[in-house]
């Protein structure tokens, strides 16, 4: 019988797509994925650092492996992703049980996980990654992750990232275009394009010169693509958008705060000024365009004028949805040091009335979707409801339907009946 691998994966896309990857891996060495961790041989942790609470979920999950150990002996613990990479061999010592860490550009440090002898690290620098293409075990369906670039060079003052995923490093226009190509004869329809800072991808050709490239693979019909910088947003990714019939009309563009000195403060290399001019942009060329965004609550020096120009410019953007989080200071970044002020309770409320006010904004757009009718691409049954299918519009939102015939991968019409907070409830049409 093969040996079974579970793995457990935390924090963003990337690190999705870095469990994708592998799981290939892994399965040319005769491993199967299971879900769960009893049956398993190989437990895997793909880990996220980029804030204190997704560190300590990480931790708690560790711990509990002790016991598992004692009584199998002989099963095999990675720990993976970007507290691998930052904490290397320190993981031993808090976590004596685990036998292998490995870092974001090190993956293949699995290869050898069966014969291997314990306390093995693998955290080098290794930007060859970008020109090697490693399997990849995805989860059948009709969209697909397809990383573009590594890294980040932006040291954002708060983040933690360019520790853990090394400098900017693109993938050749070639071999990208070689594996949406074969997503495509997969049946695959949807391809997301991946990287920290995606508009600053460059190598036989820039950003949207790969928009270009991948708008001719045939058989694939939506191209999106996270996170976008706004200090890259170029007018020729923006003519691209709106010119280019694969590439979705959504952007992920984090703003982080509506106050130009604590954007100066976050080393974020734009205003608040230069921002909002592409978001005019942004909607003048690509009319329908859905834009989502994170911003950070309470950052070190923020005042309450400071909180109160980030609740003005979501009152005036009116983003589609935002991911928000209290400020969490992370260890060896320029933040960390910063003076930090307010109390845990400031930032909560903070956050608070970011989350509440995003909440009626939310409401408000998804309401005016009502009775308007929009195409979905089918990914499957809905999470929460077994007779629901459910599928995302062009502008990445959520449309639940009643289960219809077609089935996953159909693109269809549906109108819009009912706007709830986090979905929308959709009519097929005929
Ligand atoms: N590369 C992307 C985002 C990476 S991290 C970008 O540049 O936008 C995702 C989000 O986590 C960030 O946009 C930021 O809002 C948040 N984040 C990062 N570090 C954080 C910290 N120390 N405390 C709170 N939020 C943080
Ligand atoms: Fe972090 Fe900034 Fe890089 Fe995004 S751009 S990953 S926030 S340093
Ligand atoms: Fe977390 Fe690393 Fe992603 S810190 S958000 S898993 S890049």
């Amino acid at each position: 019988m093969g040996k079974k691998v579970y793995i457990h994966t935390f924090g963003c896309q990337m690190n999705v797509h870095d469990s994708e990857k592998m799981a290939g891996i892994l399965e040319e060495e005769g491993f199967l994925q299971t879900d769960s961790i009893q049956e398993a041989d190989l437990v895997i942790f793909n880990t996220c650092s980029i804030r204190q609470k997704a560190e300590q979920k990480f931790y708690s999950e560790l711990g509990r492996m002790k016991a598992y150990k004692k009584e199998k002996p002989e099963l095999k613990i990675a720990v993976a992703g970007c507290i691998a990479q930052q904490e290397g061999k320190n993981i031993f010592k808090r976590a004596p049980h685990a036998d292998l860490v490995l870092g974001p550009q090190n993956l293949t440090a699995l290869r050898n996980i069966s014969k291997e002898s314990r306390e093995r690290v693998a955290t080098g620098n290794n930007p060859s990654i970008a020109t090697q293409d490693l399997p990849v075990k995805r989860t059948e369906g009709v969209s697909a992750w397809v990383t573009i670039m590594y890294g980040c060079n932006n040291f954002c003052s708060y983040c933690i990232v360019p520790y853990t995923r090394g400098r900017e490093c693109s993938r050749p226009t070639e071999n990208i275009y070689r594996e949406v190509s074969e997503l495509a004869r997969k049946g695959y329809r949807e391809i997301t394009l991946l990287g920290q800072n995606v508009n600053s991808y460059m190598s036989d050709v820039d950003f949207p010169g790969l928009l270009r490239r991948l708008d001719r693979v045939g058989g694939i019909e939506r191209v999106r693509f996270v996170t976008s910088h706004p200090k890259d947003l170029s007018p020729d990714l923006i003519h691209e958008m709106s010119a280019l019939p694969t590439v979705c009309e959504h952007i992920h563009l984090p703003l982080q705060s509506g106050s130009s000195s604590i954007l100066k403060s976050m080393n974020r290399k734009y205003t608040f000024e230069t921002y909002m001019k592409k978001v005019s942009e942004l909607r003048k060329h690509v009319p329908d365009i859905s834009m989502t965004t994170d911003i950070i609550a309470g950052f070190p020096g923020e005042t309450e004028k400071d909180h109160q120009l980030t609740l003005q410019a979501m009152r005036e953007i009116e983003f589609d949805g935002i991911f928000a989080f209290k400020f969490s200071p992370r260890p060896g970044t320029k933040a960390a040091s910063m003076e930090d002020r307010l109390s845990e309770e400031e930032k909560s409320e903070r956050l608070y009335e970011i989350l509440e006010l995003q909440d009626e904004i939310t409401e408000r757009k998804n309401r005016s979707l009502e009775g308007t009718i929009l195409e979905i691409l089918v990914e499957g049954k809905s999470d929460t409801n077994n007779n629901l299918f459910s599928g995302r519009t062009r502008t990445n939102k959520i449309v639940t339907i009643p289960a219809i015939s077609c089935g996953k991968g159909a693109m269809v019409k549906v109108e819009i009946v009912k706007a709830r907070k986090h979905s929308l409830e959709g009519k097929m049409l005929a």
